[in-house]
């Protein structure tokens, strides 16, 4: 099988850097193109990324002289030597939108880590074992593009990919309200310890935007297909506080859920054991073979021990019991670099090439 040639837009960021290791001995993708800012353009990577490299793994050996391009002035150039790219830069919203916009015009598919397309209604905001369906979406995307193969794909934020997975098969009870509070990871600003000194032996009760975020891309998430958009769900009811604490990688949500129809702890346990979402159907390459984790233990999920089930890619869960006020309380986990953002682009990026939107 010819491999498909790809770009990480954004490839000297944290999560550039995440893209750029699980390109290593992809099976389907091969990393070609790297740009960045002004700053990094005409560098060889290795150089560009020199003391600021924050993965645990070496500079992946494919990568090391691959010559950054300027993101600015080199977006054509991009474009016509890849097949696809993957988009995770730190700029203003406007300017991110532009540029995917622009890709997409150049006929370049873009599968973006970014928040600014996450609410333009023909954007498909996706997680492969939630709504893949959301796919068609693309359609009626390239009609106001006015483009042929060109696409925008986003993933949702980091911090819901621990607790939606976890909801979504039980949303066959009618879910009504939920209360989540997130335990949020350094690595999800950007930092380590050594960049985030202040992090060490502290939380934050504030990360900006995360909140909203939290509230609001389930509901796109569950949202509708309608006359060439996404039509976000009204319910259920979500409320959330995030919060930054003292964890290199891994985003923790406590859960409070009630239902229209409350199901047994033996229903929900079964469901989550059960379930499988499309990337699991098709099996694609960065799927883990059982999504939903549940832990038995009552110290389970922890972040260091189980953050990285499945490569990183499968949610933990567990402690699961009555509430006094909601019907259900329970914990998640999830990797936030992995699952929460490359790794989720990333299989993001095989379920629209297995589905034909990427040729
Ligand atoms: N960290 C996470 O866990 C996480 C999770 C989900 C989503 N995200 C999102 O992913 C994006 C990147 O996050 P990050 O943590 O990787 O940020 P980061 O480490 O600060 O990296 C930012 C990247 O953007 C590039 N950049 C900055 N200004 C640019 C410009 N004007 N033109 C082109 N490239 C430019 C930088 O290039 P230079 O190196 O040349 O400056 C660098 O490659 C953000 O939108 C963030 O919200 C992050």
């Amino acid at each position: 099988m010819r491999k498909y040639k790809v770009g990480i837009v954004g490839g000297t960021g944290m999560v550039g850097q995440r893209f750029v290791t699980l390109m290593e001995n992809h099976p389907w993708f091969e990393l070609t193109a790297i740009a960045a800012s002004g700053r990094s353009a005409g560098k060889p990577y290795r150089e560009a990324v020199a003391h600021r490299w924050k993965m645990k793994t070496p500079i992946p050996s494919m990568a090391l002289n691959i010559k950054v391009m300027d993101a600015a002035t080199d977006l054509k150039k991009l474009a016509d030597c890849v097949d696809f790219v993957f988009c995770a830069v730190d700029m203003e919203k406007e300017s991110v939108r532009a540029l995917e916009e622009q890709l997409a015009k150049y006929e370049c598919p873009v599968v973006s880590n970014n928040s600014a397309h996450r609410f333009t209604p023909d954007v498909p905001m996706v997680v492969p074992e939630i709504n893949p369906e959301h796919l068609e979406v693309i359609a009626a995307q390239r009609k106001r593009l006015g483009v042929r193969r060109g696409l925008i794909a986003v993933k949702s934020n980091c911090s819901l990919q621990s607790y939606v997975p976890a909801l979504h098969p039980l949303r066959q009870y009618g879910l009504e309200r939920i209360l989540v509070c997130t335990y949020q990871a350094i690595s999800g600003a950007g930092k380590t310890f050594e960049t985030w000194p202040e992090m060490v032996d502290n939380v934050i009760p504030y990360i900006g935007g995360e909140e909203e975020k939290s509230e609001q891309e389930p509901l796109k998430l569950w949202g509708k297909l309608e006359n060439g958009v996404i039509v976000p769900a009204t319910s259920p009811s979500i409320t959330a506080q995030c919060i930054r604490v003292a964890v290199a990688d891994g985003h923790m949500a406590a859960v409070f859920a009630s239902f229209e129809k409350k199901p047994a702890k033996e229903e929900i346990l079964e469901i989550w054991k059960n379930y499988k979402g499309r990337a699991q159907e098709l099996a694609l390459p960065s799927a883990p073979k059982q999504f939903l984790h549940y832990f038995t233990e009552d110290n389970r999920p922890q972040t260091r021990l189980d953050r990285d089930l499945e490569k990183g890619m499968a949610i933990s869960i567990g402690r699961l019991r009555e509430d006094t006020q909601y019907d259900y309380k329970f914990v998640c986990l999830s990797h936030n670099t992995l699952r929460g953002a490359a790794g989720g682009a990333v299989l993001l990026a095989e379920l629209l090439c297995a589905e034909g939107y990427i040729d």
